[in-house]
């Protein structure tokens, strides 16, 4: 077993505003949700929550279990990055799921799990983020917040999902190292205020449990209106690093399966399922 830090217990410590706090007891205040959120542990310091979830996972925590932490030593990003997590400056957290679905359902998860942050800072910031495919969210072309879903499976089946976001919310320009300067930002930068984080993560959530339950019945083609809407890419020339390759084009659509049609300059329209994407003109 992985040895896991204890979970915070009444306060932290250093005074703050309540609001910016992750304690799960001043989450719950007002959150109408049935499962999703109803068990929060919140850490001061682990590797990765997205690690630390699967664990948590492994020992049969329920549905809807969500994991903080105020920071985290070896954040993963996709395809092999690391993800900088400052101590309390962000939110890093991961949700555990249980869908009853196989793995290959999963993928479309992670672009829900980013619709939703997005409308959740919508309605706490009124700053419009856009998804760049296939889950980043960008503000002012900056990235503001990634998801890495991951899933645990057992044969077919899927045991645990793991849905990992990863949001700046008060860094100033000097809290990035110097090599995300130039690419990263947070919500206080393009609001010009501090963002509380309670009240963002308990839009988020109560967004989520509905979203996830239509995504049960119905995938992904009911969200496919709000995420064209929403998107960074689409219309777009796109260069897309794929384990196949690079591949340069026009993105015109997503799938239902989440995946980004690209038509490269001789019309040939390719379905992209994984990749990496720069936005070109
Ligand atoms: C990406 O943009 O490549 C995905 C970044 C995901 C970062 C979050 S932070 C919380 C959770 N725990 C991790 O280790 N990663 C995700």
């Amino acid at each position: 077993m992985i040895p896991r830090p204890t979970p915070t217990s009444g306060n932290p410590g250093a005074p703050m505003n309540p609001e910016d706090v992750l304690l799960p007891e001043t989450i719950k205040v007002g959150l109408k949700t049935k499962l999703i959120g109803q068990l929060i542990c919140h850490y001061q310091t682990v590797e990765s929550t997205n690690d630390t979830a699967k664990e948590l996972a492994r020992e049969g925590a329920p549905h809807g279990t969500v994991v903080l932490a105020e920071r985290q030593t070896a954040g993963k990003g996709r395809l092999g990055r690391t993800w900088e997590s400052a101590f309390g400056l962000g939110m890093w957290g991961s949700l555990i799921l249980r869908p009853d679905l196989p793995p290959e359902s999963i993928p479309p998860l992670g672009l829900i799990i980013a619709l939703e942050v997005a409308e959740a800072i919508y309605l706490e910031t009124a700053l419009t983020a856009l998804i760049r495919w296939p889950n980043d969210l960008l503000l002012g072309g900056k990235k503001v917040c990634g998801v890495l879903v991951e899933t645990e499976s057992e044969g077919l089946r899927v045991r645990a999902v793991v849905a990992g976001f990863g949001i700046n919310v008060n860094h100033s320009f000097e809290d990035f190292s110097e090599d995300l300067r130039m690419t990263a930002t947070s919500l206080r930068l393009c609001a010009r205020r501090k963002v509380s984080r309670a009240p963002l993560l308990r839009v988020f959530l109560s967004a989520i449990e509905p979203s996830y339950e239509l995504f049960l019945r119905e995938g992904l083609l009911p969200f496919l209106p709000r995420l064209r809407d929403r998107s960074a890419v689409l219309g777009r020339g796109v260069s897309v690093e794929t384990p196949q390759g690079r591949r340069r084009g026009k993105a015109i659509d997503l799938d239902e399966q989440g995946r980004l049609l690209v038509r490269d300059q001789n019309g040939c329209t390719e379905a992209l399922s994984i990749g990496q994407v720069k936005i070109l003109r």
